[in-house]
């Protein structure tokens, strides 16, 4: 079995829109690789055609200590196993793969949480990729608990372990409960019974305390944030920051954006979409902050009360 990369249990989610390589390039420079152990690209989606080196190196972004792997998303086909291959020969560390998107471009193109009603599918897709890429390169899978209810939950995590996965994710939530809470962490538990190799688990972590809660309570070797780590980019060393510190972040995250070309307009729906799940630094956390900010119609207006936040290390807005 390959060796798993991470430098540490905690991982950062792969999420669609919201963790490119800008993001995780800021979420990474705040911590050290024994607090962040590892990262996912979002899922990069194969239908008709092979995805070239050249996506693939940019879904990636910059390389660092911490590792980072590419998420494919996409049913058994030559499309999928070449861009695997490509993947390989372009540096990849570790191939992810998604069964887990509820999206209904997934699901008619029988890719993600499609695959959380058929085990037998799911295990020759990981077999497929993990024949492709050979034993040096870890392929891991990220299921949910299952499609319509959890029933399935142990033969999904068997069929995955059985098609050579060195590490299962598994979101406690099934397609049908999309992103509801409550994410019921004993299905985590039962997940870890069923594996034979490593599991991640995901789902509903609010806080650095959580994360190590997550692995006492149910056995996992990982802990994967999702959401909470858009609110608090610092939730893996458990660093609190101040609303100067915050300010910095999201205004670093806006140049960023703007220094490739993103419009105004635009980089401020991605900050407004950190803003809506910000728990830090007092900026954001009462809902009559969060609103302030989310019903700012002026982008200019976000970025000054940012700027003014970076100068003066206000600790309360
Ligand atoms: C906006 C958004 C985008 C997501 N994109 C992906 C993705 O690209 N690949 C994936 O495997 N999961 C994706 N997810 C699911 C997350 O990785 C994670 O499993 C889910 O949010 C549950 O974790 P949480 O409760 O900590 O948020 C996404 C979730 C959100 C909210």
């Amino acid at each position: 079995m390959p060796r798993l990369p991470f430098t540490a249990p905690n991982l950062l989610a792969p999420m669609e829109g919201v963790t490119d390589p800008l993001f995780r390039q800021l979420v990474l420079e705040l911590h050290e690789p024994k607090d962040l152990g590892g990262t996912f690209t979002e899922f990069l989606r194969i239908s008709q055609q092979a995805r070239t080196r050249r996506t693939i190196l940019q879904h990636l972004g910059t390389q660092g200590p911490i590792p980072v792997g590419l998420q494919l998303m996409g049913r058994k086909s030559d499309a999928l196993l070449e861009t695997a291959r490509t993947a390989v020969s372009a540096g990849v560390e570790l191939i992810d793969l998604n069964f887990g998107c509820p999206a209904k471009g997934a699901l008619k193109g029988c890719a993600g949480a499609a695959m959380m009603d058929d085990p037998r599918g799911l295990e020759d897709v990981v077999q497929s990729i993990h024949d492709t890429v050979g034993s040096e390169i870890p392929v891991t899978a990220k299921l949910r608990a299952g499609g319509d209810d959890d029933s399935l939950l142990e033969d999904l995590v068997r069929a995955a372990c059985a098609g050579g996965a060195a590490m299962v994710t598994l979101h406690a939530r099934t397609r049908k409960e999309a992103y509801a809470a409550p994410a019921p962490w004993e299905r985590l538990a039962r997940a870890v019974t069923a594996s034979s190799v490593p599991l991640c688990g995901n789902g509903g972590i609010d806080s650095h305390a959580d994360l190590a809660r997550m692995r006492q309570e149910t056995g996992c070797t990982y802990a994967m944030v999702g959401r909470a780590a858009l609110g608090n980019p610092w939730i893996f060393s458990g660093h609190e920051p101040s609303a100067k510190e915050c300010a910095e972040f999201l205004l670093a995250y806006a140049d960023g954006l703007m220094g490739r070309d993103a419009p105004l307009r635009g980089t401020v729906s991605r900050l407004k979409q950190l803003l809506r799940h910000w728990s830090v630094g007092g900026i954001a956390e009462v809902p009559e902050g969060r609103r302030s900010w989310l019903h700012e119609g002026d982008p200019e207006a976000v970025l000054a009360r940012l700027g003014t936040l970076a100068e003066q290390d206000r600790q309360r807005v």
